[in-house]
Order: C-alpha cells, then sequence, then structure tokens
C-alpha cells in the first residue's frame, strides 16, 4: 500500500492515508454500493462509454441516483488518472448510499459517497498467456442478481478463495447444470470452432470484456454464439477462457486438477487474443 497514492473521495483528490469515510456508511455496513473496474491503456480508459452504462444499471437496479453525469465522470476520472505514474492502470470506483443511522431501508435525503484509486494495470504474466490457467468448478451458490456490479462480493469472495486454496486463478460456477461465470470473470467456450457464451441474464455480470471478445472473435472470422451452455458441454468443450477487464482473456488448462483441453491454449484462443493485443497496442500508442 502506497500511503502516497492520490485517491479520489467525494470529489477531492488526496492521499490515500488521508482517505477517511465514516464506520456508519451503508457500503460498510451492508455492502449498499456498486462499483466498476476500468482499465486504462496508455492513460486512455478501455470502453469508458460501456463501464459507465453498466454503472447506471447497477445504480439503476439499487435505487440509487447517480452523483455524476457520464462526461462529469470521465473528467473525474482523467484528472485520476493524470496523477499516478504508470501509464496502464486500473481504475475502481465505488459509489454507496452514503452515511446514515443503521436501518435497513433506504435513508431519505443522504448524499453517496464516491471513492476511486486507480492502481497499474497487473495483467497476466506471459506464461499465464502462453501456458493457460487452473480452475475449479463449484455450485454457484449466489444471489440471483448478479448482474449487479454491486460491492455485496462475500458470494465471489468465497468462491475465489476455493481456487486460491488450491493455487488455481479462478473457480468456474455451474447452476442448476449450466454453465454461469467465474468469481471475477466470464467464462466462455469453443466447440467445433464456435464460440460459446452464456447469455447475459441476471445470473451473470454482463462483461465488458465478454462484448470485447464477441467483437473479436467476429473480426477474426470466429462465429460466436450466445446461448446457455450445460455443464457438460463445458466440460467436454474444445477449450475454455475466461475473460475480464484485467485477465483480459486467458485459456483454462487444468481444470478441478486435470490437464483440460489437451493441456495448452487452443488455436482460436490464439486468433482471439492476438487480435484484442493488436486493438490494445493502437490504443497505447494513440
Ligand atoms: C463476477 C464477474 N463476472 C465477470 C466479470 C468480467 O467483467 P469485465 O469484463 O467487465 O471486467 C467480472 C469482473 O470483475 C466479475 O467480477
Amino acid at each position: 500500500m502506497n500511503a502516497d497514492q492520490v485517491v479520489h473521495l467525494n470529489g477531492e483528490l488526496l492521499p490515500l492515508a488521508d482517505a477517511k469515510i465514516s464506520v456508519l456508511d451503508r457500503g460498510f455496513i451492508y455492502g449498499d454500493g456498486v462499483y466498476e473496474v476500468v482499465p486504462v491503456y496508455g492513460r486512455k480508459p478501455f470502453r469508458l462509454r460501456e463501464h459507465l452504462a453498466r454503472l447506471q444499471r447497477s445504480l439503476d437496479g439499487i435505487r440509487l441516483a447517480n452523483p455524476h453525469g457520464a462526461d462529469e465522470w470521465a473528467r473525474l476520472i482523467d484528472a485520476l488518472v493524470a496523477r499516478q505514474p504508470c501509464d496502464d492502470q486500473a481504475v475502481y470506483l465505488q459509489v454507496t448510499r452514503g452515511v446514515a443511522k443503521r436501518d435497513h431501508a433506504f435513508p431519505a435525503g443522504v448524499t453517496p459517497t464516491v471513492f476511486m484509486m486507480s492502481n497499474p494495470l497487473v495483467l497476466p504474466t506471459r506464461e499465464q498467456v502462453e501456458r493457460g490457467v487452473a480452475v475449479v468448478t463449484a455450485e454457484d451458490n449466489r444471489w440471483h442478481r448478479c448482474d449487479l456490479k454491486t460491492t455485496s462480493l462475500l458470494g465471489n469472495v468465497l468462491m475465489r478463495q476455493l481456487a486460491a486454496d488450491q493455487g488455481a486463478a479462478e473457480t468456474v460456477m455451474f447452476r442448476d447444470g449450466f454453465l454461469t461465470e467465474a468469481s471475477a470473470s466470464n467464462v466462455l467456450v469453443v466447440r467445433g470452432g464456435r464460440v460459446l457464451a452464456p447469455p447475459k441474464d441476471h445470473l451473470i455480470l454482463p462483461g465488458i470484456t465478454y462484448d470485447a471478445t464477441q467483437e473479436f472473435a467476429e473480426r477474426a472470422g470466429v462465429p460466436f454464439e450466445i446461448r446457455p451452455v450445460s455443464r457438460d458441454e463445458a466440460l467436454t468443450a474444445d477449450e475454455m477462457w475466461l475473460s475480464s477487464s484485467t485477465k483480459e482473456v486467458l485459456a483454462v488448462t487444468t481444470l478441478d486438477g486435470r490437464p483440460f483441453a489437451g493441456g495448452v491454449p487452443g488455436p482460436v484462443f490464439r486468433r482471439v487474443h492476438a487480435e484484442f493485443q493488436a486493438v490494445k497496442r493502437s490504443l497505447q500508442a494513440a
């Protein structure tokens, strides 16, 4: 932790060590808030419009007014990004329902708390990209509004720990026999040269990288089909990928301790990953 790192709290830029909130903040008491993570390449936020649209959707989902318009968010994010030493960053922003006497129902007339920080973007290592990563599987036991990016992440935290306990990168989840997502990534599979992606319903987060991956796959001439994926189809797929803002796309090569999909990233992954890197390089150079 760098105490001097410049962060944003309620409209002010200040050192991390001075950013303080009340213990009565509903984000702390109830996890009553939403958040976003926006990757920044060459100091330019990637797909910011899409992240801000999802933020609005999450805020609507928890019935909290957006404290800023999209242009204002963009300005605040640029100001924060400008104060960091690295060009490639990950902006974390969260909005909670604010500080109030503890009571479950929404308080009246409370100002939301806005917190943002931006850290160096830590992307997968070359080895992770070239060799793929390990995952474990579990039954999805989270709530039924996984489409909202809320700070109440205990279900996801416990799922990720299952993976960490076994030295794996992620926990891939199934609900009622169908693939949902992983603890902090979307999951896509490849069968017969086609990417199969679970529908963006209330059981998964509508990933910005999922959409980018769809675009890059289609640009690379790979068919992309959105439909429910059964556990059986996932576990016997030719390839399985994780997608997220900080993982980009990663191939799964070990599943529940056994080699998966030949134990190496597949050819479809390599094509789509190359497309992703080309787009990123052009952003970094712009
Ligand atoms: C549960 C979950 N699903 C999917 C994703 C991927 O979303 P994105 O591509 O927008 O980062 C995330 C990102 O952190 C996540 O937490």
